[in-house]
């Protein structure tokens, strides 16, 4: 009798005293687990008389379910102070400052080119797009730049091996428009350009937007409306405009067109070129089945990057494509 009292108290505080579940686990493989000491004294019960054995059996079993119980009432306990435990260290202070949201912003570039295509479209001209890897003949020969002319040197062109290339400009647009369709033609072609040429101010790839404009007594004074309205709208000021005779292939006559812009913080005045036009080459209207008796055009191409420069300060044309965060984030 002794003896199980003795086992009892000190399997309770054992119990009692376990400070966590697997210790408890433990202590009931310890007592009552196969080979345990409550188990044993339990197989001890065969060797005993009659007598002995029943009084014992009976002291012995309820020490076994007393301990069972009290394993189970500890275990509760444990589990229901670990769940505890986990509550609180996984707890989510509702009442913090939130860590806010990124918001992210479109590029300067993007900015300017979307600027130009809204003004355009307002003016009434549609947007028109073209492949990027274009073919000789959209490229230079329908824009009347025959094969060997001096001026496709000009154009840095990357060429696939099997005669195509990545347009160096966005005339190609012109071309697949007038081919397509019937006079008159009023469109702008948004897009990217390659040139094999990379320095402070020019990028492998940049962006360009073309402008075509064909109908019936369409002339060059034209021309220059709507390019003084469009750059007084894109830098929304009044900007003196200049044009200057030049040369493409596919315009003539050919004009660079410069706006009076101050250098240096407004001390010094000058001219910056902005865009390349002309009236269509009648070789060009011709190829597209446009009759040049009939009808006339003006034609121009202005780079999207320039513009982003000018009309938002950035002084190194390299910045575009850094994707410097801290350079970006002041667009947003
Ligand atoms: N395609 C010319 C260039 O990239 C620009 C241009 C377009 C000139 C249309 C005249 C007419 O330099």
């Amino acid at each position: 009798m002794n003896q199980v009292t003795e086992l009892q108290n000190r399997a309770l505080a054992e119990i009692s005293a376990s400070a966590d579940l697997r210790q408890l686990d433990d202590l009931r493989v310890r007592y009552l687990g196969k080979k345990g000491e409550v188990t044993a004294q339990l197989k001890a019960l065969g060797s005993m008389e009659p007598e002995q054995r029943k009084a014992h059996g009976q002291s012995v079993n309820a020490l076994r379910d007393r301990l069972n119980e009290a394993i189970n009432d500890r275990r509760a306990m444990l589990e229901a102070e670990a769940l505890e435990q986990k509550l609180l260290s996984e707890k989510v202070d509702v009442t913090l400052p939130g860590r806010g949201e990124e918001r992210g912003g479109l590029h300067p570039v993007t900015l300017a080119m979307d600027r130009a295509i809204a003004i355009f479209t307002k003016l009434g001209f549609d947007v028109a797009t073209g492949p990027e890897v274009e073919s000789d003949h959209y490229n230079f020969e329908a824009l009347n730049f025959p094969p060997h002319h001096p001026a496709r040197a000009m154009h840095d062109t990357f060429y696939f091996g099997d005669g195509r290339l990545l347009r160096t400009h966005t005339s190609p647009v012109q071309i697949r428009v007038m081919e397509r369709s019937e006079p008159p033609f009023r469109i702008i072609a948004p897009g990217k350009v390659f040139r094999s040429d990379s320095d402070q101010t020019h990028t492998p790839m940049f962006h360009q937007v073309e402008g075509l404009l064909v109908g019936k007594g369409v002339s060059m004074a034209d021309l220059k409306g709507v390019l003084h309205t469009f750059v007084e709208a894109f830098f929304e000021r009044s900007l003196a405009m200049r044009f200057r005779p030049s040369y493409f292939p596919f315009t003539e006559p050919s004009a660079e067109v410069d706006i009076g812009w101050e250098k240096g913080g407004g001390a010094e005045p000058g001219w910056l070129e902005i865009l390349g036009c002309g009236m269509v080459h009648p070789n060009v209207l011709r190829g597209c089945d446009v009759d040049p008796e009939t009808y006339t055009g003006y034609a121009f191409g202005m780079g999207i990057e320039r513009l982003a420069m000018l009309r938002y300060g950035v002084t190194d044309l390299r910045q575009f494509f850094d994707n410097d965060l801290e350079f970006l984030r002041q667009f947003q």
